[in-house]
């Protein structure tokens, strides 16, 4: 693995036998870092260049465009859509769970989202559900690889196309998902990456776009540099989403090794999803299917309904017993307190909000070893016997 260094992320709390998250930093980004450091062009240079060529190559795309975070990604992405005709105020379609930032980057691009509730087995946007959420303002659909579970893009791409609809995947979670062959991100006319720490492409902070459209790639670096498109000339409202040349050598020094965190993450996550099926009368959790890959992101445990113990419970045994997790994000429009204003009530979206209570998840990267996976059974079954 060219000796890279499984640092503990600054997300790990300390004292957890099994932190949540951790980062890898090798030895070629350190030198990287360097380079950058010596080089007086210190954002947006060669380096980021280089980091899109590799990114755009390992995924075969024509396109990447490195920017400051993902959820910039999503938004500059979403934005693409003025040069297609969208105004300000018009609709995307996304799944009303997903963490904040696919909700939040809706607004920050000037549009508004329209939630559709999701499966409680996939996690992902319910394809059966967008059709009746479209309106003739609705632009673009934005669907989420939640926890690396491929969305299921056939359905999503058949009802885009039959309404000329912008598909930009939100792939912050799945880097390396198979969707029926096709990497996810490769699907739609572009995805959005998160390169933030947890993720297994990582440059701390940062975000990428990928697209096979040189247009659309264009309109996205004019959108991450003030909208510009020659020097001083503005053409577009623009956001200020560069990347620097320390977070690219951050992830240009990492990506060659993507393959192996890719591979001791799914082991992990494989490993878990086999040793489940012990509790199985108790949880929920992701399942993969036939002709998917899912993205080794995290592990996702939803209670069953009608067992005899709350989330709260459940959660502060594990805390207690050292092994660290997160809420398995939110139902969007009905949870977070700065989205009432759209006027959703709670039980708008039952299985959004279904997974949100009684949903948590749990580290499966690449510090994990099999040890910390037993620690994690023992755990469960331990906390299990008192229900059974
Ligand atoms: C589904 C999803 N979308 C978008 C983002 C935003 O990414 P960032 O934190 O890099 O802004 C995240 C964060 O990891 C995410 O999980």
């Amino acid at each position: 693995m060219n000796g890279p260094r499984w640092n503990q992320s600054v997300e790990a709390k300390a004292g957890y036998k099994v932190p949540f998250g951790t980062v890898s930093i090798t030895d070629e980004a350190r030198r990287l870092i360097q380079r950058a450091l010596d080089e007086t062009f210190v954002t947006n240079g060669k380096i980021v260049h280089e980091f899109e060529q590799a990114f755009a190559d390992l995924f075969q795309m024509k396109e990447a465009v490195a920017v400051s975070s993902g959820t910039d990604a999503d938004a500059l992405a979403l934005a693409v859509a003025y040069d297609y005709g969208a105004r300000r105020g018009d609709e995307v379609i996304v799944p009303a769970l997903s963490f904040i930032a696919t909700g939040n980057a809706v607004f920050q691009a000037g549009f508004k989202p329209v939630f559709v509730d999701v499966k409680r087995e996939t996690l992902n946007i319910d394809p059966e559900r967008i059709e009746a959420a479209i309106t003739d303002r609705t632009r673009a659909i934005m669907p989420v690889h939640l926890m690396g579970k491929p969305a299921d893009m056939d359905a999503i791409m058949a009802v885009a196309r039959k309404h000329g609809l912008l598909v930009v995947e939100d792939t912050a979670e799945a880097h390396g998902a198979v969707y029926h062959g096709r990497l996810a991100g490769t699907i739609g006319d572009m995805a959005a990456f998160s390169l933030y720490a947890a993720h297994i492409i990582t440059s701390i902070e940062g975000g990428m776009v990928i697209t096979n459209d040189p247009q659309k790639a264009e309109a996205l670096r004019s959108l991450r540099n003030h909208g510009m498109v020659n020097k001083f000339d503005f053409q577009r409202i623009g956001f200020s989403a560069k990347m620097n040349e320390i977070e690219a050598a951050v992830g240009l020094g990492n990506i060659h090794i993507f393959r192996d965190i890719f591979e001791k993450r799914r082991r992990n996550l494989l490993y878990l999803i086999g040793r489940f099926k012990e509790f199985e009368d108790y949880f929920i959790y992701l399942k993969e299917d036939a002709g998917e890959t899912i993205g080794p992101h995290a592990f996702s445990i939803i209670l069953k309904p009608g067992v005899k113990f709350s989330k709260e419970d459940f959660v502060d045994h594990l805390d207690k017993s050292g092994i660290d997790s997160r809420n398995l994000f939110y139902s969007m429009p009905t949870q977070c307190p700065s989205y009432q204003f759209l006027g959703h009530k709670p039980g708008d979206f039952p299985e959004a909000e279904y997974c949100s209570d009684h949903g948590t998840h749990i580290g499966i990267h690449q510090g994990i070893e099999n040890d910390q996976l037993e620690y994690v059974i023992d755990t469960v079954r331990t906390f299990l016997e008192k229900y059974s």
